[in-house]
């Protein structure tokens, strides 16, 4: 088995839209689902194509509410393509003989091989071959070969572009506004081209296609007549050519995107007609392209010799939908971490916490790219800190779900399928996505140390939200300590207590915890800055004296809920009824989504002891059992000898894993006492997308924190990577299964390269001239300096 390749034999209309998702191709500007050329949204296929920080915003009345949404747009689509013999039906319309779709996913290509026959029996061979450039950004191509294999005459072929698009990717939202697109015009230019402009209805980013077909036979142009297609919602060209069985003709469709929120154009029209002008033929931007993934792939390496084909394959398609959601292009877009990619429009395309398990991935290899997607959250500060003061409180309140201007989108009704019921959604309560923001910049820091993008933009993100949750803290005389009521944790299963809910939980754990952590490196981002940046930095936000010292008390003095050894999810949750997991399990099977189960039973997972996602459990993903025990410590807390295991134990037994973090997050946590254990949800994690684990979810976009998250932990889980206090730390727990990994990776401008196996690590730095770095690993602490390999063999058992 190839463990670059995806492929699939056949068609099954049940899984299209998984494929279509799994088949995407992009390049980090935009996306284009795997659907078939020839097809329509009909709801079996959904050729959606995505252009990042592409957002439009409309309205809708539920239930005499009035509620408004921003979804991420569904462009015209570049795609259509379609051919017919003579006399015979277009190819949508005739019998499809097979077909086999394979990504490849080292040269970033999909191709598609099937055979057609009419209905007179003429049978044609056809393979199709695509990209989304990886280099040229705004570049799409598909070739597309054809050899009639029992007959001769005409060939028709048509290929154009859609003039309209609608965002009716997921049912649920079927009953809402889909229309974000205006249509501008739609022209031929010149002999070759079609040029499409759009603009949204909204947001009035203008959108322009251009497209430039061309037919070949044995490498050379032919001169055929062109007609215009002129339909609805299509603009393009039908080509009549001669052909002869057995002889191939081949038609090669560039396609040209730009929008006005581009840099360095004029106008997308301009842009886009000037860029198929100016650009090759397919083969010749084929070879750029596959070199651009060449280089990639060679930045972005995994190799693990042992390793069971399919696992290494997941890795590589995770891998491969991360680098095409989020590339070089992202840093000049102004474009944020969309949970479920530019696969599709679930969480209509939304910026959550996701990148919590996404950063890790590109800190260690493109910093940059992390530092321009921390960029994004900083100059989405204003209208966080305006969501802080509305509150009542001071400092930034990052939202939930957010998208082009950091507003907070999350929807406040959401529909169940099980019971067709509107539900008020207060998943907003999840304030801890600041939290996030601020770990997130403080770990790049970690890993760069790049002082500069702290003292201009990191120091404020983390000062903003430690002031926010500083004015959430309150102190309680009772308990001389620090609470924070009526939030939600990541478990999205408890959205209140069973008396008021939709009013959030008292004391999460993780975000008490976070809050104190958050507040802690606010003060060392203070002692960082030099004397001239702080007291600028203190100036600009008017930072009064008074403040980092409640950060250090409150950082020293929140309540974290405990019952016996066991960490609390938050006040209350032991106290909660137990679950009937095997009733519900022998009734339902399949209970990942026990929240809309019991919705539909008129009951709510609320007054259970049930959660949808690793929530306390998520500590141990973001801190080392040692930097636990510390913040225990600084709390004037004990971490229990037995803390840690009971508490993953006590969840373990209650956790539905509705999300697909869930797997990733508990491989993690079980990865130092139960090795067996831990690979199986790492394998579960792998198998989030590829086998649609979540049952549909697929087809509206990857999940692609589940994605990072799988490979992340193979690099700081098992292999045990951690960047902190200045220096590399590797205490792998490596399973002794998946054999020898050995991966790439930057670290304080150094190149090194990372083996790990059940016997020992080994780290070899490339040769130049930075300073040396400090490593460590299991206690034995050393310089590496350029040029240099040092190896730390496994301890005997
Ligand atoms: C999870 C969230 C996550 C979202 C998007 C939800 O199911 O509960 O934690 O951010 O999916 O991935």
């Amino acid at each position: 088995m190839n463990s670059w390749t995806l492929s699939y034999d056949g068609f099954d209309p049940g899984e299209e839209g998984r494929r279509e998702a799994l088949c995407t191709l992009g390049n980090g500007y935009l996306a284009t689902r795997g659907a078939a050329p020839e097809s329509t949204a009909d709801g079996v296929h959904y050729p959606g194509t995505y252009a990042a920080g592409v957002y439009n915003r409309l309205t809708d009345t539920v239930g005499g509410r009035t509620v408004e949404n921003e979804s991420l747009v569904n462009l015209p689509s570049w795609l259509p393509l379609t051919f017919a013999a003579e006399g015979g039906a277009w190819c949508e319309d005739a019998e499809g003989l097979d077909q086999r779709l394979e990504l490849d996913m080292r040269r970033g290509v999909l191709v598609r091989r099937w055979r057609v026959r009419d209905a007179a029996g003429r049978t044609t061979a056809v393979t199709q071959r695509r990209f989304v450039h990886m280099r040229h950004e705004h570049l799409c191509g598909l070739q597309t070969t054809f050899t009639p294999e029992n007959w001769s005459g005409r060939l028709l072929v048509r290929s154009s572009l859609d003039t309209m698009a609608r965002n009716h990717g997921v049912a649920r939202y079927g009953k809402l506004a889909d229309t974000h697109l205006r249509p501008l015009s739609a022209e031929l230019v010149g002999e070759r081209c079609v040029l499409v402009v759009v603009a949204t209805n909204q947001s009035q980013i203008r959108v322009a296609e251009a497209q430039r077909t061309r037919l070949f036979r044995a490498g050379a142009e032919l001169d055929v007549p062109r007609e215009t297609v002129r339909e609805p919602s299509r603009l393009g060209h039908e080509f009549a050519v001669d052909v002869t069985a057995g002889e191939e003709v081949t038609v090669e469709k560039l396609v040209a995107v730009y929008t006005s929120r581009d840099r360095a154009i004029s106008d997308p029209d301009t842009a886009a007609l000037n860029r198929l002008a100016w650009c090759g033929d397919f083969d010749e931007l084929l070879a750029e392209h596959e070199l651009a993934w060449r280089q990639l792939w060679r930045r972005f390496r995994v190799s693990m010799r042992d390793a069971e084909p399919r696992a290494l394959r997941t890795i590589r398609l995770h891998l491969f939908h991360l680098l095409q959601t989020m590339s070089g292009h992202t840093v000049d877009l102004d474009a944020g971490v969309p949970s479920r990619g530019l696969h599709g429009e679930a969480y209509r395309g939304h910026v959550l916490w996701d990148e919590l398990f996404v950063f890790p991935i590109f800190n260690l290899r493109v910093p940059l790219l992390t530092r321009a997607l921390l960029r994004y959250r900083h100059r989405r500060l204003p209208w966080a800190r305006r969501a802080a003061w509305e509150a009542g409180h001071s400092g930034a309140m990052y939202p939930w779900q957010s998208g082009s201007d950091g507003r907070e989108d999350s929807q406040r009704l959401h529909l169940n399928p099980a019971s067709g019921r509107w539900i008020v959604d207060p998943t907003y309560l999840q304030r801890h996505v600041g939290l996030a923001v601020a770990y997130n910049v403080w770990q790049y820091y970690q890993v760069t140390g790049d002082r500069e993008f702290l003292g201009e933009y990191g120091a404020e993100m983390i000062i903003e939200v430690a002031r926010f949750f500083a004015g959430l803290a309150v102190y309680e005389h009772e308990r001389d300590r620090y609470v924070i009521r009526g939030v939600m944790g990541p478990d999205e299963f408890h959205t209140g207590y069973p008396d008021a809910p939709e009013r959030g939980v008292d004391n999460n754990a993780y975000t008490n915890l976070l809050t104190a952590w958050v507040l802690a490196r606010a003060l060392d981002v203070l002692r960082l800055l030099n004397e001239q940046s702080r007291a600028e930095l203190t100036e600009t936000l008017g930072l009064r004296p008074e403040e980092p010292e409640r950060w250090d008390e409150i950082s020293r003095r929140m309540f974290v809920p405990m019952h016996g050894p066991v960490i609390s999810q938050f006040e209350g949750y032991e106290r909660l009824a137990e679950f009937d997991w095997s009733g519900y399990r022998s009734r339902y099977g399949d209970i990942r989504r026990l929240d809309r189960i019991l919705e539909s039973e008129g009951d709510s997972p609320n007054r259970y002891q049930v959660s949808k996602q690793a929530d306390v459990l998520m500590l141990l993903y973001l801190f080392s059992a040692d930097e636990l025990a510390e913040m225990f410590g600084r709390l004037g807390y004990e971490l229990g000898p037995d803390t840690i295991d009971r508490t993953v134990d006590y969840y373990m037994r209650r956790t539905a894993h509705g999300s697909t973090l869930s797997a990733v997050v508990h491989a993690w946590v079980l990865a130092r006492n139960h090795r067996e254990q831990a690979v199986e949800y790492f394998l579960e994690a792998l198998r989030s997308d590829i086998a649609d684990v979540q049952r549909g979810t697929t087809a509206e976009g990857v999940h692609l924190a589940a994605m990072a998250g799988s490979v992340d932990v193979l690099q700081r889980c098992f292999a045990g990577l951690e960047t902190r206090d200045d220096a590399l730390w590797l205490n792998p727990y490596w399973p002794r299964e998946l054999g020898t990994i050995e991966f790439d990776i930057r670290y304080r401008e150094h190149s090194l390269t990372l083996r790990i196996s059940g016997a020992g690590v080994q780290v070899s730095a490339c040769v130049g001239h930075q300073p040396p770095i400090r490593l460590s690993c299991r206690g034995r602490e050393v310089l590496l300096r350029p040029g240099e390999t040092v190896e730390f063999p496994e301890p005997a058992p």
